[in-house]
């Protein structure tokens, strides 16, 4: 090649590299001109065949070819990459479907945390029990309908799908001693007909207060106290609670546990049917039965228990009006709970 050959070699590679539309037309035009094999490389790997006297014009001429080549190169691949960015300015947004937690799982977290503050750790158990956990710790006498084949899901004689979350407060304390302070969220099973209001899979929250006597003697005013705080922070300012005597064999004295009802102050709607209240939870003095299954002095010790359905508590939070939308998992109905 001589110096008439190499212009214009050099006015076509330039003309070439200036009407390459895109990226990719850009890079095969570099590895066509400096890349490794390319037209300039391999020109300077020939520069000893050039006769010795053009050699230094024509190397000059071809390091100026090559610096023109790289600098063309550069600006045209910078505006292809600038021109990507605004390409994808262009495009309409992408919806990012923000997911968020389950109803059930959010009144279980916020509960956990309402107990927490309290100084409730949360306990677990299974959900597969024995006879003993699930009944006959917890007081009930044998003949109770709850014990009953139509009411409960059994595996054989002492194996049983727990039909509350009562028996993890006779494992809490069976693995510790007093004092005793817990929450116990999970899965329970009845033997129900699925309605608007019943599943026979739902969730309770149990919870567990014992302490020693007589220094720290736990009482019935305790654990309302403690109730009205869940109240009002789990349902808002303003909601109180009520205790109204009731029967459960592991508790005495019993009480059902009503909250003032959140939407119309008391007055009556109809998410409370015109009472005023709404009934959520169970509870109770333990009994110094369960006392005595688990290994404690009854004399020593004293506690509350009380036990609720998230179900309902979500229900009644949200305004859901129909159970199985907690468990169909349409998405249409829990992005409405956002
Ligand atoms: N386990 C009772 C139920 O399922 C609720 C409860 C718990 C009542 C603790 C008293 C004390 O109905």
């Amino acid at each position: 090649m001589d110096l008439l050959e190499l212009e214009t070699a050099r006015k076509i590679s330039l003309d070439e590299i200036a009407s390459a539309s895109d990226g990719a037309k850009v890079e095969a035009l570099r590895i066509k001109y400096v890349g490794r094999n390319g037209s300039i490389p391999m020109l300077i790997k020939a520069m000893k065949d050039v006769p010795k006297e053009e050699r230094p014009l024509f190397g000059k001429a071809v390091q100026a070819w090559k610096a023109e080549v790289e600098a063309l190169l550069q600006s045209k691949q910078a505006v292809s990459s600038e021109k990507k960015i605004e390409c994808d300015l262009s495009q309409p947004g992408r919806w990012f479907g923000f997911g968020l937690k389950h109803p059930l799982t959010r009144v279980i977290e916020e509960t956990a945390a309402i107990f927490g503050k309290l100084g409730f750790t949360v306990a677990d158990g299974p959900e597969l029990e024995n006879k003993f956990n699930n009944f006959t710790a917890l007081n009930t006498p044998s003949h109770h309908p709850s014990m009953d084949k139509s009411d409960t899901f059994w595996f054989g004689e002492d194996c049983l799908l727990r039909t509350q979350t009562s028996p993890v407060q006779i494992r809490a304390m069976m693995a510790n001693k007093p004092p005793v302070r817990v929450i116990c969220p999970g899965r329970t099973y009845r033997r129900d007909t699925t309605d608007a209001t019943h599943s026979a899979n739902f969730h309770q929250i149990e919870g567990l207060y014992v302490d020693t006597l007589p220094e720290k003697p736990v009482s019935l005013a305790d654990l309302k106290s403690v109730l009205a705080y869940f109240a009002r922070e789990m349902m808002g300012d303003g909601v109180t609670v009520r205790f109204r005597p009731h029967f459960f064999p592991f508790t005495e004295p019993s009480v059902e546990v009503d909250f003032s009802c959140h939407v119309c102050k008391g007055r009556g709607c109809g998410v409370c049917k015109q009472s005023g209240w709404i009934e959520v939870a169970g509870a109770g003095m333990v009994d110094p039965r369960v006392f005595e299954h688990v290994g404690y002095d009854p004399a020593k010790v004293s506690g509350y228990a009380f036990g609720f359905g998230v179900e309902r508590i979500a229900m009644i939070k949200y305004g859901i009006p129909d159970i199985r939308w907690l468990y169909e998992n349409d998405v249409r109905f829990l992005s409405q709970l956002a």
